[in-house]
């Protein structure tokens, strides 16, 4: 919140939502100063607009299925973004690759969380990457997007171990309770205006990050 204006998010989903509801849940407790304007899904049966119409938040289905061109299709989600006037975009688990016009329209104010200790892992199938790649600990990364996969700016990161019983399923379990915690940490750190995009660097209070942005250990490992 900066002043007396709402500090107004648009949270794009494909699927369960659970990072959505811990937006929502942050903004309940007052842990994350911030308005969810809209959710937009590229599926109807994403589980996660059943969260945001719980909790009265506009939801807008924008199918891919619909457009026979990817710029097309970009371009309408554009729009649809644009018509909440947010002052970030955030991607919790949408799965669609975004062209290069959509990324530099909202450049700086487009944030991605990805369950891997970026650079490690890029893409899809992290966790069974980073079984098959010995990795002893893997974790999860709120970054900046850019037109390269995965590739930003990072802002936050988190660590968890793996273990020698694991499988993709306890991993991404594991996962996904630290992405609850450093996703609305990140936001706020936006909101407060602490964290923003230079060039090619993530900086906060104005002085660049490492490249994994800034570390937070949390206690989650069961
Ligand atoms: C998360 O693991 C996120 O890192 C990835 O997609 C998953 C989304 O999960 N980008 P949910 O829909 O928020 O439960």
């Amino acid at each position: 919140m900066k002043g007396d204006k709402p500090f107004k998010i648009v949270i794009l989903i494909s699927g369960s939502g659970s990072n959505l509801q811990a937006l929502i849940d942050a903004i309940a407790s007052g842990q994350l100063e911030a308005q969810i304007a809209g959710v937009i899904s590229n599926k109807s049966s994403a589980a996660g607009l059943v969260r945001a119409k719980c909790s009265d938040i506009p939801t807008s289905v924008i199918d891919h299925n619909h457009f026979d061109d990817r710029n097309k299709y970009d371009n309408r989600l554009a729009e649809t973004v644009e018509s909440y006037s947010p002052d970030l975009v955030v991607l919790a688990g949408f799965m669609r690759i975004l062209g290069p016009r959509f990324v530099d329209r909202f450049v700086g104010k487009l944030i991605n969380i990805h369950p891997s200790l970026l650079p490690k892992h890029p893409g899809l199938n992290t966790h069974q990457r980073a079984l098959d790649a010995g990795d002893v600990e893997t974790g999860a990364t709120v970054h900046f997007v850019t037109s390269k996969l995965d590739g930003g700016p990072a802002i936050v990161q988190a660590s968890v171990p793996i273990a020698m019983k694991d499988c993709a399923d306890t991993i991404a379990k594991r996962v996904l309770k630290i992405e609850h915690i450093i996703f609305p940490t990140a936001i706020q750190w936006l909101a407060e205006g602490r964290v923003e995009m230079r060039g090619k660097n993530a900086l906060f209070d104005g002085i660049a990050l490492p490249p994994y942005g800034k570390l937070v250990t949390t206690e989650t490992s069961g």
